[in-house]
C-alpha cells in the first residue's frame, strides 16, 4: 500500500469514528432525556402558583368562539405550539423524525429538528440528510425550523450554514445556547466566548431566512437575549428550567463521584424558570417574537406563558415520549389535551384570542414580583404596558 493510501484509510477511519460517536451519543441522549429523574423538580410548580389569570365567572363570550391560532413565519397555525427541535443525524431516527412531523402537519404546528451537527460532521451525506429532510418532506404545511449549537457555528463559514438550511428547506434556523449541558457533557465543546458574534451577524446578513436562538432547558436572560438583540435576533425560545435538565443528562453520561458527576448533580435546580425567562425576554425584546419552553407540558402552563409574554409555546419531551411509548396516536390525543385545556383557560379568564390573552390581568405573588424588582423590571410597567408590546 503507498503512503497516500494509508493517509486517505486513516481519514477515512477518523471520518467515520467521528460520525459513530456523534451518532450514537444522539442515541444515547434520547434515552437519558426521556428518564423522568433528568426533569426540574416539580416541573416550577411554586412559580406558577405565583402567577395567576383572574376566573372570569362572566367570559363575555361563549367557549366555541376562543381561537388559539397563530402566525409564525408566515404559516397560519391551528394552535400556537411548536414541536421543539430534538432528533436526526441517524437511520434510526428517520421513523421518529417521521412521526413527529406527520403529527405536526395533522395538528398543523410548527416543528423543529435536532441538531444539524451530523449532517456536518458527514460532510453532507446523503443518508444523514435524509434522517431530518423526512420533517419538511412529511409537513409541508408548516413551519420547519433548522438546528445548529453555538459552537458548531463558530466552527465552520457561513455557506455551509445556509446549505443546511437549505438541503432541509427549513424556513429558519434555530441556534442553541447549552453551557449548562456543555460543561458536564464528557466531550462538552465550552467556547462561549463573544468572539462568535462576529458569525452570528455574518449569518444574519447573510441568510434570507430568520435566525431564532434558543436554549435548551436552563433559560434565557435579559444579557443574552440583549446581547442578540442588538444584533438584529427577533426571534426566541426561552428554553427555560422546568422541563428537561441537560446538565442531568450528561450527569448521568459520567462516572459518579467524577468532578461532573458530582457538580451536574447541584445542578439539579441551575437555571431561569420558563415564566421568568419569558419576563425577562420580554423586556429586553419588546418586539420579538416569543415562543415560551421547557416544562411546559399542558394548556394551562401554555395560557400562563402567553399572559405573562410569550407568542408561543414550545414542548419537547412529552411529546417525543408519548410517540416513543405509546404511538402517534397517544401523542395526538396529548396535543388535543393540550389544546383544550389551553382553550379552557382563556375562556376562563374571558379572552376570545391569543393577542387577547396577552391583557388579560394576571395577579403576580410576593415571590415573583420580588425576582423581577430585583432584575430591574417594574412589575406594573411589565404588566400594563411591556406584556402587551407587539
Ligand atoms: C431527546 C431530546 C433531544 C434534544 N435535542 C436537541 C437538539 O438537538 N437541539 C436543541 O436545540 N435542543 C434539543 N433539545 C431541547 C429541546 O428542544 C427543548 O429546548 C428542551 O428539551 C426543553 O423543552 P421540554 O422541557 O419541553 O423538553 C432536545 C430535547 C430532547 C428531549
Amino acid at each position: 500500500m503507498n503512503a497516500k493510501l494509508i493517509c486517505w484509510l486513516i481519514y477515512l477511519r477518523k471520518v467515520v469514528l467521528s460520525m459513530d460517536e456523534i451518532q450514537n451519543r444522539k442515541l444515547h441522549h434520547i434515552r437519558l432525556a426521556l428518564d423522568p429523574r433528568v426533569d426540574f423538580k416539580d416541573h416550577c410548580s411554586e412559580i406558577y402558583r405565583e402567577i395567576q389569570l383572574v376566573h372570569q365567572a362572566l367570559p363575555g363570550l361563549d367557549f366555541d368562539e376562543v381561537d388559539v391560532k397563530q402566525v409564525f413565519l408566515g404559516y397560519r397555525l391551528e394552535a400556537p405550539i411548536m414541536i421543539t427541535g430534538m432528533t436526526g443525524g441517524h437511520p434510526s431516527l428517520v421513523s421518529i423524525n417521521k412521526m413527529l412531523a406527520t403529527l405536526a402537519e395533522k395538528k398543523r404546528v410548527a416543528i423543529g429538528v435536532g441538531s444539524q451537527r451530523a449532517i456536518v460532521k458527514s460532510n453532507f451525506s446523503e443518508d444523514v440528510v435524509a434522517s431530518y429532510r423526512i420533517v419538511r418532506e412529511t409537513a409541508r404545511s408548516v413551519p420547519v425550523i433548522g438546528n445548529i449549537g453555538l459552537n458548531t457555528l463558530r466552527d465552520i463559514d457561513t455557506d455551509t450554514v445556509i446549505r443546511l438550511v437549505e438541503v432541509i428547506d427549513a424556513d429558519a434556523i434555530a441556534i442553541h445556547l447549552n453551557p449548562a449541558q456543555e460543561v458536564i457533557q464528557p466531550e462538552g465543546d465550552t467556547r462561549f466566548s463573544l468572539d462568535v458574534m462576529d458569525k452570528v451577524k455574518e449569518l444574519i446578513a447573510s441568510l434570507r431566512k430568520p435566525v431564532i436562538i434558543k436554549e435548551v432547558g436552563n433559560g434565557l436572560s435579559m444579557e443574552t437575549v440583549r446581547v442578540f438583540h442588538n444584533i438584529g435576533v427577533k426571534i426566541y425560545d426561552t428554553a427555560g428550567a422546568c422541563g428537561t435538565n441537560w446538565a442531568l443528562v450528561e450527569t448521568l453520561r459520567n462516572q459518579p463521584g467524577s468532578s461532573r458527576y458530582e457538580c451536574g448533580l447541584k445542578l439539579s435546580e441551575w437555571g431561569i424558570p420558563t415564566p421568568l425567562s419569558v419576563i425577562e425576554t420580554r423586556y429586553v425584546a419588546e418586539d420579538s417574537f416569543i415562543i415560551a419552553s421547557g416544562g411546559v407540558w399542558d394548556g394551562f402552563k401554555a395560557a400562563v406563558n402567553i399572559a405573562i409574554g410569550a407568542d408561543m409555546v414550545g414542548v419537547a419531551k412529552p411529546i417525543l415520549k408519548n410517540i416513543l411509548d405509546n404511538g402517534l396516536e397517544r401523542a395526538e390525543a396529548y396535543l388535543d389535551n393540550y389544546i383544550f385545556e389551553l382553550k379552557t383557560a382563556m375562556f376562563l379568564s374571558g379572552a376570545r384570542n391569543i393577542g387577547e390573552l396577552r391583557s388579560k390581568p394576571i395577579i403576580l405573588g410576593q415571590k415573583i414580583v420580588n425576582m423581577m424588582l430585583q432584575r430591574g423590571i417594574d412589575p406594573h410597567t411589565y404588566l400594563n404596558n411591556t406584556r402587551r408590546m407587539k
